[in-house]
């Protein structure tokens, strides 16, 4: 019979790359008061130690590993410090992302489609090689990318962010076919928009009355009329993190308030 501590994150050590804020922090947030042991990473330290901060006051064990996933190098340093703290690694979240900059096809650089891609795409495959290898040693452990509805439909004047999730989908799909004899189970979450910094960029430059109002119409578009919040994303993270989810590989998740479904 099904048992609700098939939920439960106890003993497990997770990484939750962009941990600091956002969808990264709700999902470390989730995985803290799960029971997991979590370490945290991004650029900004500040932004860190704050999360670790409330995350330590609800009990949890947490390591802060501020780090460019952007680069290529960081990468094994995070896994090497998180084996040196907690020993083992049991579920890894790719959740770190950006998209710096709007710009039309004809406009795009290649410094900014490396930027994306970098961290987007080859941040996400080789985070997760370095991970997968040390859990294919400890006998199996749990994947998670946050990719984006955008990596379905593609939202003008953010092609490469685009193009990245849909990687990150085909990511999912390659990793969980080739590891799951090794008992790794590896997924994806398709946000839609979630009321976070990144999201909120797009009114940044306007003044605050403006930024509203341009908000509120977009709500109205939308068919919950309104945009998600950081917390909705983290449930799903929870069960593609825990037992629960043994059978669950290559999978999807979208969790978009119905949003690919009002664009038909
Ligand atoms: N919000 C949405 O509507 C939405 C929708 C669909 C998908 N998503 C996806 O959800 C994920 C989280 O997005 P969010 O909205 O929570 O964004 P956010 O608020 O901008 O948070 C992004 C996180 O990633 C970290 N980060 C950014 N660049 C990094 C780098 N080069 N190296 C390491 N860490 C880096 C940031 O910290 P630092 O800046 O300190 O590094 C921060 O912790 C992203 O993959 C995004 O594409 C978001």
């Amino acid at each position: 019979m099904f048992d609700l501590s098939q939920f439960s994150l106890k003993g497990k050590v997770a990484i939750v790359t962009g941990g600091s804020r956002g969808i990264g922090q709700a999902i470390a947030y989730g995985f803290a008061k799960a029971g997991a042991k979590v370490a945290i990473t991004s650029r900004k330290v500040q932004d860190l130690e704050a999360t670790a901060s409330e995350m330590t006051g609800i009990g949890c064990d947490v390591l802060v590993v501020p780090a460019h996933l952007g680069k290529f190098e960081e990468i094994q340093r995070v896994v090497d410090t998180v084996l040196e703290k907690f020993g083992r690694i049991d579920i890894l979240v790719n959740n770190a992302g950006a998209s710096p900059a709007m710009a039309s096809v004809l406009e795009t650089d290649e410094r900014l489609w490396d930027t994306i891609m970098n961290l987007n795409l080859k941040g996400v495959y080789f985070m997760s090689q370095a991970v997968a290898r040390v859990m294919k040693k400890q006998g199996g452990g749990k994947i998670i990318n946050i990719a984006s509805i955008d990596g379905f439909n593609p939202e003008p004047f953010v092609s490469v962010y685009s193009i990245s999730k849909a990687g990150v989908r085909h990511i999912t799909r390659t990793f969980a076919m080739e590891l799951a004899r090794e008992n790794i189970q590896v997924n994806t979450i398709c946000p839609g928009p979630i009321s976070t910094k990144m999201m909120n960029s797009h009114w940044a430059h306007l003044p605050p009355d403006e930024a509203k109002k341009q908000k509120e119409e977009m709500c109205q578009h939308l068919p919950t009329c309104r945009i998600g919040e950081p917390d909705e994303i983290a449930g799903a993270a929870i069960y593609l993190a825990s037992e629960a989810s043994n059978y669950t590989t290559g999978a999807e998740i979208v969790i978009d308030g119905a949003f690919l479904l009002g664009l038909h």
